[in-house]
């Protein structure tokens, strides 16, 4: 019996990607802070669609939170069939004037526990046909986001780290994928001080389809959801990287 690991599954994208998943039929582990919201949904996912579902509260922030998810993922005998690595926050403001220590924190959610989790959970992941491993980077990894150094700057990581494991485990079994949404809708942007920004302004795409594109690709390197981020993508690939990075700023100003 398989699991698929799903962090920051107590709201927004993840906890759609919970939701699509238990309607596949796939046992789930759902990983995040608020451990009274992961439980709730646990119940409503197993009685409707007669799956196991188990829940691990942990703060991926903290230095050692990836360390005791792998750790009681190895002590339960869970075997995994996907690993959704989804928890990340963001925050909108000059570089200099937001707190470091929520900087630093950010790049530990985006980055380190991201890296950490796949490192100790690959083995398992490699033990199980099919399995694959989804990596929520965003059209934010294409170029430098002014107002938001460090949170583009995780994004550009994670796409960076995710297309080349994908190569690397080409033939392992394992698929890695990139999935790069723009403005979604989630708690995302209130967390994010983004709500008034022309970026989200101008319309978030639903988390329902953004996870449904997702899963239906979840095979390929990357997947960008939706018509206007991929015109976007493509756009910034034959712009200058001075155009972009200015777009991108005047975006969040
Ligand atoms: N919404 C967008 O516009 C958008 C666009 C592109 C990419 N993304 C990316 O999509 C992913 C999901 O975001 P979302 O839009 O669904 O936002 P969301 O609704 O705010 O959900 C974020 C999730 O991450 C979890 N999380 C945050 N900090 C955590 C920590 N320290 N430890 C454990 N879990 C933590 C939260 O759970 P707890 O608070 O319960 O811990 C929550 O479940 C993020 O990586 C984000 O960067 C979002």
């Amino acid at each position: 019996m398989n699991y698929v690991l799903i962090t920051g599954a107590s709201a927004g994208i993840g906890e759609v990607f919970a939701r699509e998943l238990a309607a596949e039929k796939q046992n789930l582990i759902l990983v995040a802070r608020r451990e009274d919201r992961l439980t709730a949904l646990a119940s409503e996912l197993s009685v409707q669609h007669g799956v196991s579902v188990e829940v691990l509260a942990a703060d991926l922030a903290a230095a050692d939170g990836a360390e005791k998810v792998a750790a009681a993922v190895a002590s339960s005998g869970w075997k995994l069939g996907g690993l959704v690595n989804n928890a990340g926050f963001g925050d909108r403001g000059a570089f200099t004037e937001l707190s470091l220590e929520r900087q630093l924190n950010m790049i530990q959610v985006n980055v380190a526990s991201l890296v950490s989790l796949t490192w100790k959970l690959l083995p398992n992941l490699k033990k199980n046909q099919g399995s694959f491993i989804i990596n929520v980077a965003s059209t934010a990894a294409f170029q430098a986001g002014p107002n938001m150094a460090i949170y583009y700057a995780t994004k550009a990581f994670v796409l960076s780290f995710s297309e080349a494991l994908h190569e690397e485990l080409r033939d392992s079994g394992v698929a890695v994928n990139a999935l790069c949404p723009g403005a979604t809708e989630s708690e995302f942007a209130a967390e994010a001080n983004m709500t008034n920004t022309k970026l989200f302004k101008a319309g978030a795409m639903s988390a329902e389809a953004v996870v449904k594109q997702a899963l239906a690709k979840r095979r390929s390197a990357i997947v960008i959801p939706g018509l206007r981020n991929r015109l976007m993508v493509w756009l910034g690939k034959i712009s200058p990287r001075l155009i972009n990075r200015r777009i991108a700023g005047w975006l969040q100003a």
